[in-house]
């Protein structure tokens, strides 16, 4: 590549990361990515780092039709939580899992028998696994979210997603078109999280 070329890319990647922001699952809607454009953003995730070479992660997709599954497994762990919850809430709880068209859950693989390498590194691999994603459905015109919040790490959502003994859940990523955007939040600069040793 001549530097001109170099220069539109490195301006693309900066565009690109700098732009991207949270868009919550609530302002979210169709349509979602097809499925040239899912393999688009879910392949991305497989550039990850990754030492030891583990695929120390993995994503399920909750597709349309198993929505109503995570629902019920949001609202069985709200009475959980809090035995005097009503059908209101468990309703309320209910609707979450219909937010936004396309929806998946990142798990990190912590089974020490996969290899060698710490919880940490593995948990690192899956955030970059992440942000590729989040990058690449940006890109690609989306917006997408991340949410976690108790339930996801309740026993309803381990049986619902069939979580090993060494297998946690990390977070969801919801992709779509945004229909309402919230002002990009002020981000912190180089200094405030570098310093020189
Ligand atoms: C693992 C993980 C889980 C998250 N879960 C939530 C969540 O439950 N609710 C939420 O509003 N944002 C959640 N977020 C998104 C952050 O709130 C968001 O990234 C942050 O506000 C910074 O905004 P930005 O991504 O636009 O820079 C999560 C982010 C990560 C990395």
């Amino acid at each position: 590549m001549d530097s001109t070329a170099d220069r539109e890319v490195l301006d693309t990647a900066l565009t690109l990361i700098h732009s991207r922001q949270h868009i919550s699952p609530k302002r979210l809607g169709d349509p979602g990515p097809d499925p040239g454009q899912i393999e688009n953003i879910l392949g991305a995730a497989g550039a990850a780092p990754d030492h030891g070479l583990l695929n120390p992660w993995r994503l399920i997709i909750i597709p349309p039709e198993r929505r109503h599954l995570l629902g019920e497994a949001f609202a069985e762990a709200l009475t959980e939580r809090d035995g005097a919850a009503t059908e209101a809430q468990r309703q309320e709880a209910r609707a979450k899992a219909s937010r936004g068209p396309f929806l998946v859950t990142v798990v990190v693989r912590l089974d020490p028998e996969l290899g060698p390498t710490h919880p940490q590194e593995r948990i690192v691999s899956a955030g970059c696994a992440i942000q590729n994603m989040l990058l690449v459905a940006h890109a690609l015109g989306f917006g997408a979210g991340l949410s976690s919040g108790r339930a996801l790490y309740s026993k309803q959502m381990r049986l619902l997603f069939g979580l090993s003994e060494h297998e946690q859940p990390l977070c969801f990523m919801t992709v779509g078109t945004v229909h309402r955007r919230k002002p990009a939040r002020a981000r912190p600069v180089m200094a405030d999280y570098t310093s020189t040793l």
